[in-house]
């Protein structure tokens, strides 16, 4: 600790402990409480870890009152507008925009990666048709460790480097082989000759008999979806990755674990239950029961897409997501979708109710995103398996930084034990 760091002081039980404070370039100050045990004798207890930093990072930013999300220091609204999502990956992985030279090779090293084993079709097989797309891709993901053996030892930068790209690129295919084994589909081959956006519908909508071709717009919407769910910091999934690599598991069966952790409800299913709500609810005349409901605290409905642990402002990606709604939906000549309706006057209702003002409550990034899914024809449980392909970087991303990171050790939290203290075994005849 220098003269000129600043500290916070704790009193505790007689003693004053000096606890650094760190600043950072953008947000909150953090105490640094690693050596509060060792000195003090005592625990932060932070379930949920809502006032917790995990770690050091300088890849995402969120400012949750601005409702400000940068990566690498640009605005996703900037990046969604003016990059695409490949470019955003560079971005995240090596921390800045690249020149044309390596944007090239670049976007052909993970287009040369975009095949899958052929032994995986028949991994595929040992599931049941109608599994959930989410389970599938856990199952597959998880065993691309035992397919991909050469890009398994983390200590070595360059199969660190080779596991990245294999997974940026092969999770498209993945999950468009997921959706097509559900639907009784054959397996589409990707293609070299289309982008990434492009390439992932056509793995997941064309048919060997007969052309398929695909709209160019409906492929940048695609693409903007992939750019807005690329990475979020250290949300719950991303933090399943961490903790998962810092046993030094290998990166697949990390990334595994962060595509369970997504599917939960609370965080990437919320896509999927936020249109099945939509439809629960049907028309607009039936808004005001539905948020009767979700203020109701005997009532344990939400409103799904609605509330963000960090955002108290709108969700900068939901704004995106709510222009590229109308686009879309104006493009397919649906426009006047129900469900979109629904949204729009749910969105606006709740936005004026006080229990929502005061709990800052707003729409979040899967409260738009499956209304323009379904309208390109994906099925709901196909919302969070197109999460999971967009959040790979972002895991990755941060799975490089933590593992690059000197002071990378397993993450092992203490508990605030309330069970039984110590006391002798009773045969059971004694019971
Ligand atoms: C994602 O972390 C990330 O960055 C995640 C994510 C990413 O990109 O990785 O942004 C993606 O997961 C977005 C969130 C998707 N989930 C949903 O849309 C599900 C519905 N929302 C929630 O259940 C909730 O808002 C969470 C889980 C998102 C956040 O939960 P918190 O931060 O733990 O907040 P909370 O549950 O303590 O809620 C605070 C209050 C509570 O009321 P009180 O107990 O204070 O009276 O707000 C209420 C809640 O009851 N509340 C809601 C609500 N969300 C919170 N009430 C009605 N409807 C809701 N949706």
């Amino acid at each position: 600790m220098t003269d000129t760091q600043k500290t916070a002081q704790l009193s505790l039980n007689g003693e004053t402990y000096e606890l650094p404070i760190f600043s950072p370039t953008a947000g909150p100050d953090v105490l640094d409480i690693r050596k509060l045990y060792a000195q003090a004798g005592v625990f932060t207890y932070d379930p949920g870890f809502t006032s917790t930093a995990s770690c050091d990072s300088t890849i995402t930013y969120i400012d949750g009152n601005e409702g400000v999300l940068l990566h690498r220091g640009y605005p996703i609204d900037q990046l969604a507008g003016k990059s695409h999502y490949l470019e955003v990956c560079y971005l995240l992985l090596y921390g800045e925009l690249p020149t044309a030279t390596q944007l090239e090779d670049f976007e052909t090293r993970v287009t040369r990666h975009t095949m899958v084993h052929e032994q995986m079709h028949n991994f595929f097989r040992g599931f049941r048709r109608d599994a959930h797309p989410m389970a599938t891709m856990v199952g597959v993901v998880g065993a691309m460790s035992a397919f991909y053996h050469d890009s398994t030892d983390i200590a070595d930068p360059w199969q660190r480097e080779v596991a990245a790209i294999r997974l940026i690129a092969k999770l498209p295919t993945i999950a468009a082989m997921a959706y097509k084994y559900s639907i009784g589909q054959p397996f589409v081959y990707p293609r070299n000759d289309l982008d990434y956006a492009a390439n992932f519908l056509h793995m997941c909508f064309s048919v060997p008999a007969e052309d398929y071709n695909v709209d160019p717009i409906l492929a940048r919407a695609m693409d903007r979806i992939f750019t807005l769910h690329a990475d979020h910091e250290q949300n719950a999934s991303t933090s399943t990755v961490r903790l998962a690599s810092s046993s030094g598991a290998n990166p697949f069966a990390c990334i595994a674990a962060g595509i369970a952790c997504l599917w939960g409800p609370a965080h990437g299913g919320a896509n999927q239950a936020c249109l099945e709500m939509l439809k629960e609810i049907g028309s607009v005349e039936n808004i005001p029961e539905y948020i009767e409901r979700a203020k109701d605290k005997t009532d344990p409905f939400r409103l799904m897409g609605f509330g963000h642990r960090v955002y108290k402002n709108t969700d900068p990606r939901a704004k995106v997501l709510k222009q590229s709604a109308d686009e879309v939906l104006e493009l397919l000549g649906v426009e006047d979708n129900p469900l979109l309706q629904v949204a729009k006057e749910l969105e606006r209702t709740a936005l004026n109710d006080p229990y929502f003002i005061e709990k800052k409550l707003f729409p979040n990034v899967d409260f738009y995103s499956g209304i323009i899914l379904e309208a390109m024809g994906f099925p709901t449980s196909m919302f969070t398996p197109i999460f999971a392909l967009s959040r790979t970087v972002g895991w990755i991303s941060q799975w490089k930084e933590m593992i690059g990171d000197p002071q990378n050790k397993i993450g092992r939290p203490r508990q605030l034990y309330l069970g039984e203290t110590s006391r002798n075994y009773v045969d059971i005849e004694n019971r």
